[in-house]
């Protein structure tokens, strides 16, 4: 296929969380479609609540390379996502070196555990912040500017499994996740006449560093009951997801493929949701 052939050639992507795991995984998937790339990623701790690693500037700079390896152009930067004047100076950026925004995936996020009446307040303000109040600052810096050009486009929001079925230990990752199915589907409708879809992802447990986090166990292990809310799937579910099996539907909602798809949740469960 020629480069002009590629699903994704001319298009540009933003995505949040982009320094590994998922959020590294779409950037690569993106790019090989023929997608240039915005990454952005706090690259440092961003709550003192996680049970696993922060990522850190070699992490983004890995997937500066992987992108650059597929033969596209990134525009990498250290931004949290909590803050929206960080968001805006990179979108303007972003408009300056590639002149376009066509796809926008939301997927930075953190998780971690606790019954709800005993987490501090600082874990509940923190999880809704990044994974809510986030996904609001990519929101408002990007739609404007998306609007103003005239492509339509495609935004992607990452919520969860725990975005669709309670899961209990981490409700307030759960209303996190909830809620962004309602931002994602109000937005698109309201986004709908600009030609710009909206749809929602909602991963079972997937192998990154927040998919392996051990700490969940410790909670199981205090609370033996909740283990029957994590049941198998449909599918057989002996090992986490690939990240690269995500960026699959990543893909395909980036692209014209899915013309018809907006307002949707998008499962990647092997059918644990429906168990
Ligand atoms: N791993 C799973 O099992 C799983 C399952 C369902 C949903 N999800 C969701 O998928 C998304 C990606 O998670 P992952 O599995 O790749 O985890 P991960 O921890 O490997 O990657 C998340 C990335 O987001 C970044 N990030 C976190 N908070 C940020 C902030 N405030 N500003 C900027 N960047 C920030 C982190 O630095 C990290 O690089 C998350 O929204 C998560 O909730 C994950």
């Amino acid at each position: 296929m020629s480069e002009s052939e590629l699903p994704l050639a001319g298009r540009v992507a933003y995505v949040t969380g982009a320094a590994r795991g998922q959020g590294r995984s779409h950037c690569v998937r993106l790019a090989r479609a023929g997608a240039d790339v915005v990454a952005l990623d706090a690259c440092a701790p961003v709550t003192e609540h996680n049970g696993y690693a922060a990522s850190t500037p070699e992490d983004l700079a890995e997937t500066v390379a992987l992108v650059e390896g597929e033969g596209r152009k990134i525009l990498a930067r250290e931004v949290d996502v909590r803050d929206a004047e960080a968001q805006r100076r990179l979108v303007a950026e972003a408009l300056e070196q590639f002149g376009r925004l066509d796809i926008v995936v939301a997927n930075a996020g953190v998780l971690n555990w606790g019954r709800l009446w005993e987490i501090p307040a600082t874990q509940w303000q923190d999880t809704l912040d990044v994974n809510l109040t986030g996904v609001f600052h990519t929101i408002q810096a990007v739609v404007p500017p998306m609007i103003e050009a005239g492509n339509g486009g495609s935004i992607i929001t990452v919520s969860s499994a725990a975005g669709v079925k309670a899961v209990p230990g981490c409700a307030h990752y759960c209303a996190s996740k909830f809620g962004l199915v309602g931002l994602t589907n109000s937005l698109a409708v309201e986004l709908g006449e600009f030609g710009i879809r909206v749809n929602s992802i909602h991963p079972y447990g997937t192998d990154t560093p927040m998919g392996n986090d051990l700490s969940m166990y410790q909670l199981l292990q205090d609370h033996p009951t909740y283990i029957h809310s994590f049941s198998p799937g449909a599918l057989p579910t002996d090992s986490l997801i690939a990240p690269n099996e995500i960026s699959d539907i990543v893909v395909w909602l980036a692209g014209d493929a899915s013309s018809l798809v907006t307002a949707a949740q998008i499962p990647a469960d092997k059918g644990y949701l429906k168990i």
